[in-house]
């Protein structure tokens, strides 16, 4: 079954939250998904090598920025657009932001533009949490809240979901907007820090928690923020804008402490390390708005769902010693070489 829709533009389908959508769609729809991805350090074609040769799926490896590329793509048919392609870690958006403004922003614009010049219905813009900035001790995000970003990334995400928005009032493009909060599950690549910090136990190397460890964040596995994703795109409303979060709130030492216990390694592995500078401290993210008028809930309550998370990482731990044994080393020692 599926709408009219026939095929999907997903693009950053490589990466984390990108491939679990494109598998989760590929096993339920008979939609064609053409994935376009440019495999940064963070694209990596074994998050979906179980699925490479599905009828279905078309891998273009391409630049959202490429206007080329992206119209050549956007005049083939195509009846929705999900834009998962980002720059998307907070740390490295501190070191170098110019990244994150090339591809979340002029990337989307160049998303949108194809969108509206080829008459593409369905726009989701896959946005965070983190654009409304940080909360103190009580409240929670509602789609109205004010957008306060306080991180490079987070400027460049909001930029663009006000670049979404006047497409929807200056164009009428009936374009979505999304945001979920911080994400766990399997392929996430292991800079953020459930993996980071599931790895490193494994590998009995410390565990590095920013300053008093009290940040919190609101935690939602990877499959319910597809699920939500894949209602929205059927059922949103064009012009809208969706908080998705599973009322999960935990602080980064509790996250820390489950996943030692899970996997039985001492608590003095956990270092306590220089903070990021404007850390955010508190996210929580009120989704009853997609509750109530789509009828979304999750179905993967944390504590099973940190279990199948950390016992994938155990059985897949080819999977992620590739990535830390490349690229990522010289990253991983330019971000923790002073601070540990
Ligand atoms: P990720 O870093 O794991 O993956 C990003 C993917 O985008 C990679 O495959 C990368 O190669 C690709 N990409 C980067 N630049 C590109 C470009 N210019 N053109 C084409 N492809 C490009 O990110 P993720 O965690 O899967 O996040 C996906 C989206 O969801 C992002 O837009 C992010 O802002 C948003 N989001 C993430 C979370 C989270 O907790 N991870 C939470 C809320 C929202
Ligand atoms: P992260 O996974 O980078 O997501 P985000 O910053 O987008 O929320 O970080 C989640 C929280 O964990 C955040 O408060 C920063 C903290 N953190 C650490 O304490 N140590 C680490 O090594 C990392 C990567 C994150």
């Amino acid at each position: 079954m599926g709408c009219n829709i026939g095929t999907i533009l997903v693009t950053g389908g490589c990466g984390f939250i990108g491939s679990n959508f494109v598998r989760f769609m590929l096993r339920k729809y008979d939609y064609k998904i053409i994935n376009v991805d440019k495999l940064t350090y963070a694209g990596n074609l074994e998050n979906l090598s179980d699925i490479s040769d599905h009828p279905n799926y078309e891998f273009v490896r391409g630049d959202i920025a490429d206007k080329a590329l992206i119209e050549g793509l956007a005049s083939k048919g195509i009846g929705a657009v999900i834009n998962f392609a980002a720059e998307s870690h907070v740390d490295r958006s501190i070191e170098d932001p110019r990244v994150f403004i090339e591809t979340n922003v002029l990337g989307t614009q160049v998303l949108l533009e194809a969108a509206r010049k080829y008459g593409i219905l369905r726009f989701i813009q896959i946005s965070t949490d983190e654009v409304y900035g940080s909360l103190g001790t009580r409240g929670s995000f509602k789609e109205a809240s004010p957008l306060a970003p306080n991180s490079p990334y987070s400027a460049s995400k909001t930029a663009a979901d006000l670049l979404v928005r006047a497409y929807y009032k200056t164009y009428g493009l009936a374009a979505i907007i999304t945001r979920c909060s911080n994400n766990y599950g399997p392929y996430q690549f292991p800079e953020k820090l459930i993996p980071l910090m599931i790895s490193n136990a494994l590998e009995d190397k410390s565990l590095p928690v920013y300053g008093d460890g009290m940040n919190v964040r609101d935690w939602i596995y990877v499959e319910d923020h597809c699920r939500a994703i894949e209602l929205i795109m059927h059922r949103g409303k064009g012009g809208e804008v969706y908080n998705i979060g599973a009322n999960n709130e935990l602080s980064n030492i509790e996250i820390v402490k489950i996943i030692l216990k899970k996997l039985n390694k001492p608590e003095s592995l956990i270092k306590f390390v220089e903070d990021r500078p404007g850390h955010d401290r508190r996210y929580a993210i009120d989704s009853t708005k997609l509750r109530n008028e789509l009828g979304w809930d999750v179905i993967y309550p944390f504590e099973k769902a940190i279990d199948r998370t950390i016992r994938w990482y155990v059985e897949h731990q080819d999977w992620w010693k590739k990535i830390k044994s490349g690229e990522y080393l010289t990253y991983y020692e330019r971000m923790y070489g002073h601070r540990l």
